[in-house]
């Protein structure tokens, strides 16, 4: 099969590449582009670990042909950051200890960021938040210190710097 170019603007930047039409969106992100933080733990869209954000919504990145992302706009976890400052979810995970190896840290950024977008403002439930990342499993810290920084966000109590 033929190689087929892919345009698309990812953290931003525009890219053109040249990829198999098989490619999944994961490959393109970490083996075309360098972008490594965003992990392929299962792929088999069990784990969550490459979870992107994809015109503003979560995707499974090992689900999706990156073809299937032409002229879209991707968000990896390197995106988050912005002018060298990092994001509200980024900075709440590491005042309350949401991450330990580092491997579903990524992705577990990435939804995390997109739910509470999604909500506009309302400050969710425990339960909530718990649904909100349930596509997301982390395997070293268990989920509450997760929670409780994504509660601290939705509180109010990080802001864009
Ligand atoms: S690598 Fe995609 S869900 Fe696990
Ligand atoms: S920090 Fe280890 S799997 Fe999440």
């Amino acid at each position: 099969m033929e190689k087929q170019v892919l345009r698309f603007k990812v953290n931003g930047d525009e890219y053109e590449i040249f990829i198999h039409p098989k490619t999944l969106l994961a490959e393109a992100i970490r083996d075309h582009l360098g972008l490594t933080g965003t992990k392929r733990g299962c792929d088999t869209v069990s784990c969550g670990a490459c979870t992107v954000m994809v015109n503003g919504f979560s995707v499974k990145s090992c689900s999706v042909l990156a073809i299937q992302c032409q002229d879209m706009e991707i968000t990896t976890v390197e995106g988050l950051e912005k002018n060298g400052k990092l994001s509200p979810v980024q900075r709440a995970f590491l005042d309350h200890g949401s991450y330990q190896c580092g491997f579903c840290t990524p992705g577990m950024l990435i939804s995390s960021t997109t739910f509470l977008n999604e909500l506009n403002g309302k400050v969710p439930s425990d339960m909530e938040i718990r649904e909100g990342i349930e596509g997301n499993i982390c395997r070293c810290t268990g989920y509450n210190s997760i929670v409780r920084a994504i509660d601290a966000v939705a509180q109010g109590k990080y802001k864009e710097e």
